[in-house]
Protein backbone atom coordinates (compact mmCIF):
# COMPACT_ATOMS: atom_id res chain seq x y z
CA UNK A 1 0.00 0.00 0.00
CA UNK A 2 1.71 3.27 -0.97
CA UNK A 3 0.47 6.30 0.97
CA UNK A 4 0.92 9.20 -1.44
CA UNK A 5 0.59 11.62 1.34
CA UNK A 6 3.32 9.75 3.21
CA UNK A 7 5.68 10.29 0.35
CA UNK A 8 4.84 14.19 0.44
CA UNK A 9 5.97 14.28 3.65
CA UNK A 10 9.29 12.55 2.96
CA UNK A 11 9.60 14.94 0.20
CA UNK A 12 9.10 17.70 2.68
CA UNK A 13 9.81 16.67 6.34
CA UNK A 14 8.52 19.70 7.94
CA UNK A 15 4.76 18.92 6.53
CA UNK A 16 5.13 16.34 9.08
CA UNK A 17 4.51 19.63 12.06
CA UNK A 18 2.08 20.86 10.38
CA UNK A 19 3.68 22.49 6.98
CA UNK A 20 0.39 22.82 5.07
CA UNK A 21 1.21 20.28 2.34
CA UNK A 22 -0.03 22.68 -0.72
CA UNK A 23 2.92 22.81 -3.53
CA UNK A 24 1.60 21.34 -6.44
CA UNK A 25 4.77 20.88 -7.52
CA UNK A 26 5.61 18.71 -4.40
CA UNK A 27 2.82 16.98 -5.20
CA UNK A 28 3.49 16.05 -9.00
CA UNK A 29 6.97 14.63 -7.69
CA UNK A 30 5.25 12.68 -5.11
CA UNK A 31 2.93 11.47 -7.68
CA UNK A 32 5.71 9.84 -9.87
CA UNK A 33 7.91 8.34 -6.71
CA UNK A 34 4.61 6.10 -5.87
CA UNK A 35 4.57 5.57 -9.56
CA UNK A 36 8.61 4.22 -9.50
CA UNK A 37 7.54 2.67 -6.61
CA UNK A 38 4.86 0.92 -7.68
CA UNK A 39 6.59 -0.22 -10.45
CA UNK A 40 8.93 -1.69 -8.21
CA UNK A 41 6.31 -3.82 -5.95
CA UNK A 42 4.63 -4.88 -9.12
CA UNK A 43 8.36 -6.42 -10.48
CA UNK A 44 8.30 -8.60 -7.53
CA UNK A 45 5.04 -9.88 -8.40
CA UNK A 46 3.05 -7.84 -6.06
CA UNK A 47 0.24 -6.09 -6.30
CA UNK A 48 -0.58 -2.67 -5.47
CA UNK A 49 -2.85 -0.12 -4.11
CA UNK A 50 -1.92 3.29 -4.17
CA UNK A 51 -4.03 5.82 -2.32
CA UNK A 52 -4.07 9.34 -2.59
CA UNK A 53 -5.36 12.40 -4.90
CA UNK A 54 -4.97 11.36 -8.53
CA UNK A 55 -7.90 13.23 -9.61
CA UNK A 56 -7.37 14.62 -13.49
CA UNK A 57 -5.47 12.77 -16.23
CA UNK A 58 -2.44 14.70 -15.32
CA UNK A 59 -2.12 13.78 -11.84
CA UNK A 60 -2.73 10.19 -13.19
CA UNK A 61 -0.79 10.60 -15.90
CA UNK A 62 2.16 11.25 -13.60
CA UNK A 63 1.90 8.29 -11.63
CA UNK A 64 0.40 5.62 -14.31
CA UNK A 65 4.11 7.20 -16.79
CA UNK A 66 6.28 5.24 -14.43
CA UNK A 67 4.36 2.11 -14.08
CA UNK A 68 5.45 -1.22 -16.69
CA UNK A 69 3.22 -1.27 -20.03
CA UNK A 70 1.53 -4.08 -18.90
CA UNK A 71 0.26 -2.92 -15.54
CA UNK A 72 -3.60 -3.01 -15.13
CA UNK A 73 -4.83 0.38 -13.36
CA UNK A 74 -8.31 0.18 -11.97
CA UNK A 75 -9.36 2.90 -10.04
CA UNK A 76 -11.90 3.58 -6.79
CA UNK A 77 -12.87 6.89 -6.40
CA UNK A 78 -14.46 7.45 -2.66
CA UNK A 79 -17.34 10.34 -3.02
CA UNK A 80 -18.92 11.78 0.46
CA UNK A 81 -21.33 14.98 0.59
CA UNK A 82 -19.75 18.79 1.67
CA UNK A 83 -21.31 18.20 5.38
CA UNK A 84 -19.84 14.55 5.89
CA UNK A 85 -16.53 15.68 4.48
CA UNK A 86 -16.84 18.78 7.24
CA UNK A 87 -17.87 16.25 10.24
CA UNK A 88 -15.21 13.97 9.49
CA UNK A 89 -12.20 16.55 8.95
CA UNK A 90 -13.50 18.58 11.94
CA UNK A 91 -13.68 15.68 13.83
CA UNK A 92 -9.83 13.95 12.96
CA UNK A 93 -7.19 15.41 14.86
CA UNK A 94 -4.62 14.56 12.08
CA UNK A 95 -6.20 17.06 9.82
CA UNK A 96 -4.46 20.45 8.80
CA UNK A 97 -6.45 22.65 6.72
CA UNK A 98 -8.87 20.73 5.12
CA UNK A 99 -10.95 20.90 8.96
CA UNK A 100 -11.09 24.70 7.52
CA UNK A 101 -14.91 25.08 6.38
CA UNK A 102 -13.68 27.54 3.93
CA UNK A 103 -11.38 25.75 2.41
CA UNK A 104 -12.99 22.17 2.47
CA UNK A 105 -16.39 23.41 0.39
CA UNK A 106 -13.72 24.82 -2.29
CA UNK A 107 -11.44 21.67 -2.42
CA UNK A 108 -14.68 19.59 -1.95
CA UNK A 109 -16.41 20.80 -5.10
CA UNK A 110 -12.74 20.59 -6.95
CA UNK A 111 -12.97 16.46 -6.74
CA UNK A 112 -13.77 16.10 -10.21
CA UNK A 113 -11.71 12.71 -11.45
CA UNK A 114 -11.58 13.68 -15.49
CA UNK A 115 -10.70 9.73 -15.63
CA UNK A 116 -11.46 8.99 -19.56
CA UNK A 117 -12.30 5.60 -20.43
CA UNK A 118 -10.84 3.94 -16.97
CA UNK A 119 -11.98 1.38 -14.65
CA UNK A 120 -13.79 3.21 -12.33
CA UNK A 121 -15.86 2.02 -9.27
CA UNK A 122 -17.08 5.58 -7.48
CA UNK A 123 -18.46 4.66 -4.03
CA UNK A 124 -20.28 7.23 -1.62
CA UNK A 125 -18.51 6.60 1.67
CA UNK A 126 -21.23 8.68 3.65
CA UNK A 127 -24.38 6.15 2.61
CA UNK A 128 -21.81 2.87 2.97
CA UNK A 129 -19.71 1.73 5.84
CA UNK A 130 -16.45 1.32 6.01
CA UNK A 131 -17.21 -2.88 5.93
CA UNK A 132 -19.43 -2.02 2.78
CA UNK A 133 -17.20 0.19 0.59
CA UNK A 134 -14.45 -2.35 1.57
CA UNK A 135 -16.89 -5.09 0.82
CA UNK A 136 -17.73 -3.43 -2.37
CA UNK A 137 -14.11 -2.23 -3.92
CA UNK A 138 -12.96 -5.86 -3.27
CA UNK A 139 -15.69 -7.94 -5.19
CA UNK A 140 -15.15 -5.38 -7.99
CA UNK A 141 -11.58 -6.08 -7.89
CA UNK A 142 -11.75 -9.80 -8.02
CA UNK A 143 -14.34 -9.88 -10.51
CA UNK A 144 -12.55 -7.29 -12.69
CA UNK A 145 -9.88 -9.69 -12.75
CA UNK A 146 -11.73 -12.83 -13.95
CA UNK A 147 -14.36 -10.86 -16.32
CA UNK A 148 -15.31 -7.52 -17.95
CA UNK A 149 -15.28 -4.60 -16.20
CA UNK A 150 -17.89 -2.13 -15.89
CA UNK A 151 -16.88 0.82 -17.62
CA UNK A 152 -17.35 4.40 -17.07
CA UNK A 153 -16.20 7.32 -18.91
CA UNK A 154 -15.11 10.47 -17.40
CA UNK A 155 -15.86 13.52 -19.29
CA UNK A 156 -12.82 16.21 -18.59
CA UNK A 157 -10.90 18.72 -20.15
CA UNK A 158 -7.92 19.87 -19.54
CA UNK A 159 -5.96 23.56 -21.05
CA UNK A 160 -6.04 26.57 -20.73
CA UNK A 161 -9.27 28.60 -20.19
CA UNK A 162 -10.31 31.94 -21.89
CA UNK A 163 -13.36 33.39 -21.11
CA UNK A 164 -16.12 32.27 -23.79
CA UNK A 165 -18.91 33.47 -25.38
CA UNK A 166 -21.79 34.40 -22.79
CA UNK A 167 -23.66 31.24 -23.85
CA UNK A 168 -21.08 29.00 -22.33
CA UNK A 169 -21.31 30.82 -18.68
CA UNK A 170 -24.16 29.87 -16.02
CA UNK A 171 -24.76 30.83 -13.24
CA UNK A 172 -26.43 28.00 -10.86
CA UNK A 173 -27.40 28.01 -7.48
CA UNK A 174 -25.98 25.14 -5.63
CA UNK A 175 -29.75 24.90 -4.04
CA UNK A 176 -30.23 24.49 -8.38
CA UNK A 177 -27.13 22.32 -9.06
CA UNK A 178 -27.25 19.89 -6.00
CA UNK A 179 -24.21 17.39 -5.39
CA UNK A 180 -20.47 17.77 -5.89
CA UNK A 181 -19.58 19.80 -9.33
CA UNK A 182 -16.56 19.44 -10.71
CA UNK A 183 -14.22 22.58 -10.24
CA UNK A 184 -11.58 23.77 -12.59
CA UNK A 185 -8.44 22.99 -11.04
CA UNK A 186 -7.00 26.05 -10.16
CA UNK A 187 -9.91 26.48 -7.81
CA UNK A 188 -7.56 24.28 -5.94
CA UNK A 189 -5.18 26.46 -4.76
CA UNK A 190 -5.01 28.09 -1.76
CA UNK A 191 -6.87 31.63 -2.21
CA UNK A 192 -6.42 33.20 0.63
CA UNK A 193 -2.93 33.51 3.27
CA UNK A 194 -2.81 30.99 5.33
CA UNK A 195 -3.65 32.91 8.13
CA UNK A 196 -7.09 33.56 6.82
CA UNK A 197 -8.63 29.85 7.38
CA UNK A 198 -8.09 30.71 10.89
CA UNK A 199 -10.81 33.28 11.88
CA UNK A 200 -12.77 31.75 14.32
CA UNK A 201 -16.23 32.32 13.72
CA UNK A 202 -15.67 30.89 10.20
CA UNK A 203 -14.06 28.14 11.36
CA UNK A 204 -17.49 27.65 12.97
CA UNK A 205 -19.91 28.27 10.84
CA UNK A 206 -18.98 28.68 7.36
CA UNK A 207 -20.03 24.78 7.16
CA UNK A 208 -23.44 25.87 8.26
CA UNK A 209 -23.29 28.88 5.47
CA UNK A 210 -23.20 26.19 2.73
CA UNK A 211 -25.22 23.71 4.19
CA UNK A 212 -28.14 25.64 5.03
CA UNK A 213 -28.12 28.51 2.78
CA UNK A 214 -27.35 26.56 -0.61
CA UNK A 215 -30.08 28.94 -2.64
CA UNK A 216 -27.25 31.58 -1.87
CA UNK A 217 -24.49 29.66 -3.14
CA UNK A 218 -23.75 30.20 -6.52
CA UNK A 219 -21.34 29.16 -9.28
CA UNK A 220 -19.98 30.27 -12.44
CA UNK A 221 -20.19 27.19 -14.83
CA UNK A 222 -18.71 26.86 -17.61
CA UNK A 223 -20.65 24.86 -20.07
CA UNK A 224 -18.12 24.09 -22.70
CA UNK A 225 -15.61 22.41 -20.00
CA UNK A 226 -18.39 21.42 -17.48
CA UNK A 227 -16.61 22.87 -14.29
CA UNK A 228 -17.01 25.31 -12.21
CA UNK A 229 -14.65 28.47 -12.67
CA UNK A 230 -15.87 30.64 -10.08
CA UNK A 231 -17.84 30.69 -6.92
CA UNK A 232 -20.24 32.97 -4.81
CA UNK A 233 -21.28 33.33 -1.25
CA UNK A 234 -24.11 35.05 0.08
CA UNK A 235 -26.12 34.77 3.31
CA UNK A 236 -29.32 36.71 4.52
CA UNK A 237 -29.09 39.43 6.92
CA UNK A 238 -31.07 41.62 8.84
CA UNK A 239 -30.43 45.42 8.67
CA UNK A 240 -32.71 48.63 8.85
CA UNK A 241 -31.09 50.23 6.34
CA UNK A 242 -28.79 52.81 8.02
CA UNK A 243 -25.63 52.49 7.23
CA UNK A 244 -24.55 53.63 11.25
CA UNK A 245 -26.11 49.75 11.95
CA UNK A 246 -24.27 47.93 9.37
CA UNK A 247 -21.93 45.94 12.29
CA UNK A 248 -18.53 46.88 12.74
CA UNK A 249 -17.68 42.97 12.98
CA UNK A 250 -18.36 42.98 9.29
CA UNK A 251 -18.34 39.36 7.75
CA UNK A 252 -17.56 37.93 11.36
CA UNK A 253 -21.02 39.90 12.76
CA UNK A 254 -23.28 38.69 9.51
CA UNK A 255 -22.43 35.22 9.60
CA UNK A 256 -22.76 34.93 13.60
CA UNK A 257 -25.75 36.98 13.89
CA UNK A 258 -27.50 34.43 11.01
CA UNK A 259 -26.77 31.43 13.95
CA UNK A 260 -28.04 33.27 16.64
CA UNK A 261 -30.72 31.91 18.91
CA UNK A 262 -33.34 34.50 17.80
CA UNK A 263 -33.02 35.37 14.27
CA UNK A 264 -34.65 38.58 12.88
CA UNK A 265 -36.34 38.35 9.23
CA UNK A 266 -33.71 39.22 6.77
CA UNK A 267 -33.95 42.03 5.07
CA UNK A 268 -31.30 42.07 3.03
CA UNK A 269 -28.66 39.95 1.31
CA UNK A 270 -24.87 40.46 2.61
CA UNK A 271 -22.08 39.23 0.37
CA UNK A 272 -19.70 37.06 1.62
CA UNK A 273 -17.51 36.13 -1.08
CA UNK A 274 -16.75 36.05 -4.89
CA UNK A 275 -14.02 33.63 -6.24
CA UNK A 276 -12.72 33.54 -9.94
CA UNK A 277 -10.62 30.91 -11.24
CA UNK A 278 -7.48 32.58 -11.89
CA UNK A 279 -7.67 31.63 -15.76
CA UNK A 280 -11.23 33.89 -15.79
CA UNK A 281 -9.84 36.66 -13.81
CA UNK A 282 -8.93 39.94 -15.45
CA UNK A 283 -12.11 39.64 -17.86
CA UNK A 284 -14.50 41.51 -16.05
CA UNK A 285 -16.33 37.98 -14.90
CA UNK A 286 -16.63 39.54 -11.60
CA UNK A 287 -19.77 42.32 -12.25
CA UNK A 288 -21.74 39.19 -13.80
CA UNK A 289 -20.90 37.54 -10.54
CA UNK A 290 -21.80 40.31 -8.31
CA UNK A 291 -24.80 41.02 -10.77
CA UNK A 292 -25.85 37.65 -10.41
CA UNK A 293 -25.62 37.28 -6.13
CA UNK A 294 -27.93 40.64 -6.53
CA UNK A 295 -30.25 38.92 -8.31
CA UNK A 296 -30.53 36.00 -6.82
CA UNK A 297 -30.91 38.36 -3.36
CA UNK A 298 -33.71 39.49 -5.02
CA UNK A 299 -35.11 36.42 -6.27
CA UNK A 300 -35.84 35.41 -2.72
CA UNK A 301 -37.02 39.06 -1.50
CA UNK A 302 -34.06 40.55 -0.18
CA UNK A 303 -33.86 43.56 -2.76
CA UNK A 304 -30.24 44.97 -1.37
CA UNK A 305 -27.08 43.81 -1.53
CA UNK A 306 -24.86 44.68 1.65
CA UNK A 307 -21.02 43.92 1.08
CA UNK A 308 -18.09 43.60 3.34
CA UNK A 309 -15.46 44.29 0.64
CA UNK A 310 -12.01 43.35 0.99
CA UNK A 311 -10.12 45.89 -0.95
CA UNK A 312 -7.85 43.61 -3.21
CA UNK A 313 -4.85 45.43 -3.32
CA UNK A 314 -4.74 47.00 0.28
CA UNK A 315 -2.65 43.91 1.20
CA UNK A 316 0.13 46.01 -0.74
CA UNK A 317 -0.63 49.21 1.39
CA UNK A 318 -0.38 47.31 4.90
CA UNK A 319 0.49 50.54 7.13
CA UNK A 320 -1.93 53.28 5.58
CA UNK A 321 -5.33 53.38 7.62
CA UNK A 322 -8.41 52.26 5.86
CA UNK A 323 -9.93 55.36 5.92
CA UNK A 324 -6.84 56.78 3.29
CA UNK A 325 -7.06 54.22 1.67
CA UNK A 326 -10.59 54.56 0.95
CA UNK A 327 -9.55 58.19 -0.28
CA UNK A 328 -7.15 57.29 -3.21
CA UNK A 329 -8.78 57.77 -6.47
CA UNK A 330 -7.31 57.51 -10.15
CA UNK A 331 -7.17 60.32 -12.10
CA UNK A 332 -10.90 59.51 -13.68
CA UNK A 333 -11.93 59.86 -9.92
CA UNK A 334 -12.58 55.89 -9.76
CA UNK A 335 -11.26 54.03 -6.87
CA UNK A 336 -7.74 53.00 -6.66
CA UNK A 337 -8.66 49.80 -5.07
CA UNK A 338 -10.08 47.35 -8.38
CA UNK A 339 -12.41 45.68 -6.19
CA UNK A 340 -13.89 49.01 -4.45
CA UNK A 341 -13.80 50.46 -7.96
CA UNK A 342 -15.88 47.27 -9.39
CA UNK A 343 -18.72 47.60 -6.48
CA UNK A 344 -18.68 51.70 -6.85
CA UNK A 345 -19.12 51.13 -11.01
CA UNK A 346 -22.41 48.65 -10.31
CA UNK A 347 -24.04 51.29 -8.15
CA UNK A 348 -22.94 50.76 -5.04
CA UNK A 349 -21.83 53.18 -2.37
CA UNK A 350 -19.54 53.28 0.94
CA UNK A 351 -21.68 52.88 3.76
CA UNK A 352 -19.01 52.83 6.57
CA UNK A 353 -15.93 51.24 7.43
CA UNK A 354 -15.72 47.42 9.13
CA UNK A 355 -13.06 47.98 11.50
CA UNK A 356 -13.32 44.10 12.70
CA UNK A 357 -14.60 41.93 9.62
CA UNK A 358 -12.67 39.47 10.39
CA UNK A 359 -10.85 38.10 13.50
CA UNK A 360 -8.17 35.41 13.52
CA UNK A 361 -6.18 34.33 16.80
CA UNK A 362 -3.34 31.94 17.45
CA UNK A 363 -0.54 31.04 19.64
CA UNK A 364 3.18 32.50 18.93
CA UNK A 365 3.79 29.45 16.93
CA UNK A 366 1.04 29.29 14.93
CA UNK A 367 1.20 32.81 13.64
CA UNK A 368 4.92 31.52 12.68
CA UNK A 369 3.96 28.71 11.12
CA UNK A 370 0.83 30.84 9.12
CA UNK A 371 3.14 33.32 7.68
CA UNK A 372 6.28 31.14 7.59
CA UNK A 373 7.89 33.86 9.90
CA UNK A 374 9.83 34.10 12.65
CA UNK A 375 8.32 36.35 15.35
CA UNK A 376 11.06 36.97 17.97
CA UNK A 377 9.37 39.69 20.23
CA UNK A 378 6.61 41.39 21.09
CA UNK A 379 5.23 43.74 18.52
CA UNK A 380 3.44 44.82 15.93
CA UNK A 381 4.65 42.55 12.12
CA UNK A 382 3.34 42.94 8.65
CA UNK A 383 2.66 39.98 7.29
CA UNK A 384 2.01 38.74 3.71
CA UNK A 385 -1.28 39.16 2.69
CA UNK A 386 -2.55 41.46 5.67
CA UNK A 387 -4.32 44.03 5.29
CA UNK A 388 -3.04 45.43 8.27
CA UNK A 389 -0.34 44.44 10.96
CA UNK A 390 -0.76 41.70 13.23
CA UNK A 391 -0.11 42.20 16.78
CA UNK A 392 2.03 39.59 18.86
CA UNK A 393 2.45 39.13 22.48
CA UNK A 394 4.95 36.82 23.40
CA UNK A 395 4.22 37.10 26.98
CA UNK A 396 0.38 36.06 26.41
CA UNK A 397 1.33 33.52 23.20
CA UNK A 398 -0.62 35.06 21.51
CA UNK A 399 -1.32 37.18 18.09
CA UNK A 400 -3.98 38.84 16.73
CA UNK A 401 -5.18 40.07 13.48
CA UNK A 402 -8.03 42.15 12.93
CA UNK A 403 -9.06 42.96 9.46
CA UNK A 404 -11.06 45.89 8.29
CA UNK A 405 -13.47 45.61 5.66
CA UNK A 406 -15.20 48.20 3.81
CA UNK A 407 -19.33 47.94 3.92
CA UNK A 408 -21.09 48.94 0.57
CA UNK A 409 -24.79 48.98 -0.40
CA UNK A 410 -25.80 47.58 -3.86
CA UNK A 411 -29.30 49.54 -3.45
CA UNK A 412 -32.20 47.98 -5.23
CA UNK A 413 -32.66 48.96 -9.16
CA UNK A 414 -35.00 52.09 -9.27
CA UNK A 415 -38.57 51.22 -11.14
CA UNK A 416 -37.15 52.69 -15.06
CA UNK A 417 -33.69 50.55 -14.82
CA UNK A 418 -33.71 47.41 -16.80
C1 LIG B 1 -11.33 39.82 -6.99
C2 LIG B 1 -11.82 39.00 -8.17
C3 LIG B 1 -13.17 38.35 -7.82
C4 LIG B 1 -11.98 39.95 -9.36
O1 LIG B 1 -12.47 39.24 -10.45
P1 LIG B 1 -11.99 39.50 -11.96
O2 LIG B 1 -12.95 38.79 -12.84
O3 LIG B 1 -10.55 39.19 -12.08
O4 LIG B 1 -12.17 41.05 -12.07
P2 LIG B 1 -12.55 41.86 -13.38
O5 LIG B 1 -11.87 41.29 -14.57
O6 LIG B 1 -14.02 41.98 -13.42
O7 LIG B 1 -11.88 43.23 -13.04
C5 LIG B 1 -12.37 44.06 -12.04
C6 LIG B 1 -11.46 45.27 -11.93
O8 LIG B 1 -10.25 44.84 -11.33
C7 LIG B 1 -9.15 45.18 -12.17
N1 LIG B 1 -8.17 44.12 -12.02
C8 LIG B 1 -8.33 42.83 -12.34
N2 LIG B 1 -7.22 42.15 -11.99
C9 LIG B 1 -6.38 43.04 -11.44
C10 LIG B 1 -5.06 42.96 -10.88
N3 LIG B 1 -4.41 41.79 -10.79
N4 LIG B 1 -4.49 44.08 -10.39
C11 LIG B 1 -5.14 45.25 -10.44
N5 LIG B 1 -6.38 45.39 -10.97
C12 LIG B 1 -6.98 44.30 -11.45
C13 LIG B 1 -9.71 45.26 -13.56
O9 LIG B 1 -8.93 46.09 -14.36
C14 LIG B 1 -11.08 45.84 -13.28
O10 LIG B 1 -11.04 47.22 -13.08
P3 LIG B 1 -11.33 48.22 -14.32
O11 LIG B 1 -12.49 47.62 -15.04
O12 LIG B 1 -11.64 49.50 -13.66
O13 LIG B 1 -10.09 48.22 -15.10
C15 LIG B 1 -10.82 37.88 -8.58
O14 LIG B 1 -9.59 38.47 -8.88
C16 LIG B 1 -10.62 36.83 -7.52
O15 LIG B 1 -11.31 35.82 -7.46
N6 LIG B 1 -9.63 37.06 -6.62
C17 LIG B 1 -9.35 36.18 -5.49
C18 LIG B 1 -10.44 36.25 -4.43
C19 LIG B 1 -10.79 37.66 -4.00
O16 LIG B 1 -9.93 38.48 -3.72
N7 LIG B 1 -12.09 37.94 -3.93
C20 LIG B 1 -12.58 39.25 -3.53
C21 LIG B 1 -12.76 39.37 -2.09
S1 LIG B 1 -14.01 38.30 -1.51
Amino acid sequence: MIDLDLIYEMLDPRARSGRPKSDERMWSQARRLAGRLAAALLAEGRQVVAEGNFAGDQSLAEFERELPGDARLRLIMLEVDFEVALERTQADASRGLSKDPVFLSTHHGRFSPQWREREVLQLDTGALSLAEATDAATAWLTAARVGPVPQRAWRGQLGSARLRADVTLHFPTRAERTGRQPHIASLQAQTWPEFMYHDAVLDRLFGRVVAEYPEFLFYAWDDEREEVVGVGHAIPAAWDGVSASLPDGGVDAVVEARFADAVPAPTALCALQILIAPEYRGQGLSRRMIERMAEIGRDHGLDTLVAPVRPTLKHRYPLTPIERYLSWRRPDGTHLDPWLRTHERLGAEIAKIAPESMRVSGTVAEWEKWTELALPESGTYVVPGALVPIEIDRDRDEGAYVEPNVWMVHSPPQANEP
